[in-house]
C-alpha cells in the first residue's frame, strides 16, 4: 500500500487518507480558487466528517467519488460552505471605515453610490459600511447600496438574518449599538438585530469570485476586498483584480485586507496607504 492511500489515523470514524486530502485540496482550489495549506489536513477531516455522517457515507473516498460525479449536486454547496473560513468582526481593520466615510462625504450629490463587498462572510463588514453610510449622510437612508457577495451560501443566511450575539456587538459604541440594532427579550435574550433601516441598503447575493461572468455593471465607488486574496494563489489573485478595475468607478476606492498589500498593482490603480487603493480619473480632452 502506498503511503498516499494509508489510512491517516485508524481510531477515526471515516477512513481518510492523504491521498483523500491532496484530492480535497486539488477540488477546492478548482471550484472556488482557495489553496488549502498541509497543516489543513485534519481541519478538512473534520470539516468534511459532519458532510459524511450527514449522508451515511464511511469512508472519504467514496464521499469525493460521488461528489466528481454529480458536478450539478447541490452537495457542491455543502463542500464549500464546509471549507471556507469565514472570520470577521463588526468594524475590522477600523481605519478603513474612517476612510470610506470621508471618501462618501467628498462624492459629488446627486447619483446613488454603489459599493461591492465581495467577501462578506456573515454581514459584519456590510453591515459596518452601512453604518458608515448613515453616519456620513447624518440619515438612516443614504444614497448608498451596497452589494454583499460570498461564495459560501450558510453564511449568506445568517448575513441576511442580521442576528448576532451579543458578544460581537461588545466592541461597539453605545451610539452604535442604540441606533443600529435591536436588542433581544425572551427567547432571543442575549441576540441583537440589526434594525430594517440598515438592512434595507444591502442586498446579498450568492458569487464565487472564480466565476467566469459576474453579472456585475457597476460602477462602484467603493470595493471591499478583505481578507480572501490570501486563500487564492497569485495567479488567481492577480486574474481577479485585474477583473476588479473596470467595476471600480474613476476616483473609486479599493479596501484590501491587512496583509493583502498589493505589490504589482494593475497600471491604474495607486495606493493611497493602509492597504487602501484608488482608481486614478481618467483626464478626457
Ligand atoms: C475570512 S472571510 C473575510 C470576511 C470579511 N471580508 C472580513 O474581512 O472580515 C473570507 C470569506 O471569503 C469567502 N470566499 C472564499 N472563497 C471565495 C470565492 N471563490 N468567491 C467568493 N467568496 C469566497 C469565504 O466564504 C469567507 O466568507
Amino acid at each position: 500500500m502506498g503511503r498516499d492511500s494509508a489510512v491517516l489515523d485508524p481510531s477515526r470514524e471515516f477512513a481518510y487518507t492523504l491521498a483523500d486530502f491532496e484530492r480535497v485540496r486539488s477540488m477546492i482550489h478548482r471550484h472556488a480558487g482557495i489553496a488549502l495549506a498541509d497543516s489543513k489536513r485534519d481541519l478538512v477531516y473534520s470539516r468534511l466528517a459532519r458532510r459524511l455522517r450527514a449522508l451515511d457515507i464511511e469512508t472519504f473516498r467514496r464521499y469525493l467519488d460521488q461528489l466528481e460525479q454529480a458536478p450539478e449536486s447541490d452537495e457542491w454547496e455543502h463542500f464549500t460552505n464546509a471549507l471556507t473560513t469565514n472570520l470577521t468582526s463588526f468594524f475590522r481593520e477600523a481605519h478603513h471605515f474612517d476612510i470610506l466615510r470621508d471618501q462618501l462625504r467628498s462624492l459629488p450629490p446627486g447619483k446613488r453610490i454603489l459599493i461591492w463587498c465581495c467577501a462578506a462572510s456573515t454581514g459584519e463588514e456590510p453591515y459596518s459600511i452601512a453604518m458608515t453610510a448613515c453616519e456620513a449622510f447624518g440619515r438612516l437612508d443614504p444614497p448608498v447600496s451596497i452589494l454583499a457577495t460570498d461564495i459560501a451560501t450558510d453564511v449568506l443566511d445568517t448575513a441576511q438574518r442580521g442576528v448576532y450575539a451579543m458578544e460581537r456587538v461588545e466592541s461597539l459604541s453605545k451610539e452604535r449599538l442604540k441606533k443600529f440594532f435591536l436588542r433581544g427579550g425572551g427567547s432571543n435574550e442575549g441576540q441583537v438585530k440589526v434594525v430594517d433601516a440598515l438592512k434595507r441598503l444591502v442586498t446579498f447575493r450568492q458569487l464565487n469570485l472564480l466565476e467566469p461572468h459576474w453579472g456585475l455593471k457597476g460602477p462602484f465607488s467603493a470595493l471591499f476586498c478583505r481578507n480572501i486574496m490570501i486563500y487564492f494563489d497569485k495567479p488567481t489573485q492577480a486574474e481577479i483584480l485585474q477583473r476588479f478595475v473596470p467595476l471600480i468607478a474613476d476616483g473609486g476606492h479599493l479596501y484590501m485586507g491587512h496583509s493583502e498589500t498589493l505589490s504589482n498593482p494593475p497600471g491604474n490603480i495607486q495606493s493611497i496607504g493602509r492597504t487602501t487603493y484608488r482608481k486614478r480619473s481618467v483626464v478626457r480632452s
